[in-house]
């Protein structure tokens, strides 16, 4: 068996994740809502976080308390509220967004959630929109163009604070990166690269951790 065989049959394994949802919190009505619609309304409703990742975005925003958060890549907004509902009293999260397609979605579940007055949510290209806040942060979410993973991590780390984190989606690349390397396209390629240029970065330390499609976590130093 190949590895990309060998990791079709752990990672995505529905029996594995299966078990860790029923004995996770319970996604809220709100969230299970925005999943159903993000299905039904839009073509690539696998972009969403979804339950399990979203569970753990809450939990490391317990854990560490942050004032500013920043999101690249809001899409329908699941990441975000899982952020916002775990926010302190007085904390925000950014959360940006280039396409103004889906905003339609968000705004409303944003209302819903109650939350609105934690969350700014900014349409526009991250490149451009991130230098102009001047704000600095304790997480970032980088979930957008995958290719791009590296330049939003070099974008975004002059504007995180020291001892903050980065988390980067979708690093395994649908189980792509463990297949030879002559047989990668350019997006997995430039994906591997990223991993890789992070694991020998000397300003972070970084875990990658094998849930759904790879989260890289980083710290700054
Ligand atoms: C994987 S989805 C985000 C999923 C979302 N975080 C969630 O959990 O539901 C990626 C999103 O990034 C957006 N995006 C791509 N490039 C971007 C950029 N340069 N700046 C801001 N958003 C971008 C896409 O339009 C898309 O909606």
């Amino acid at each position: 068996m190949n590895k990309m065989e060998n990791y079709s049959n752990y990672c995505c394994d529905e029996v594995v994740s299966d078990y860790a949802e029923q004995h996770s919190e319970k996604e809220s009505e709100l969230l299970h809502a925005l999943d159903r619609e993000t299905n039904l309304r839009t073509m690539y409703p696998r972009m969403i976080s979804g339950h399990l990742q979203g569970e753990l975005f809450k939990m490391l925003t317990y854990m560490i308390k942050p004032e500013r958060v920043l999101e690249i890549g809001t899409f329908t907004g699941y990441s975000t509220i899982c952020f916002a509902s775990a926010l302190p009293a007085e904390s925000k999260i950014y959360t940006v967004e280039v396409n103004p397609e889906w905003s339609y979605i968000s705004d409303k579940y944003f209302k819903n959630s109650g939350l609105s007055n934690k969350i700014i949510s900014v349409i526009g290209d991250a490149s451009e929109v991130i230098p102009k806040l001047c704000v600095n942060f304790d997480i970032v979410l980088i979930d957008a163009n995958k290719k791009d993973n590296l330049k939003y991590y070099e974008l975004v780390l002059p504007f995180l604070k020291s001892g903050g984190f980065i988390l980067v989606d979708n690093v395994f690349w649908g189980g792509k990166v463990f297949d030879e390397k002559t047989n990668y396209d350019k997006d997995t390629s430039l994906i591997d690269e990223f991993n890789h240029y992070v694991t020998e970065d000397g300003r972070v330390e970084n875990l990658l951790l094998p849930i759904r499609d790879g989260l890289m976590m980083v710290r700054k130093k």
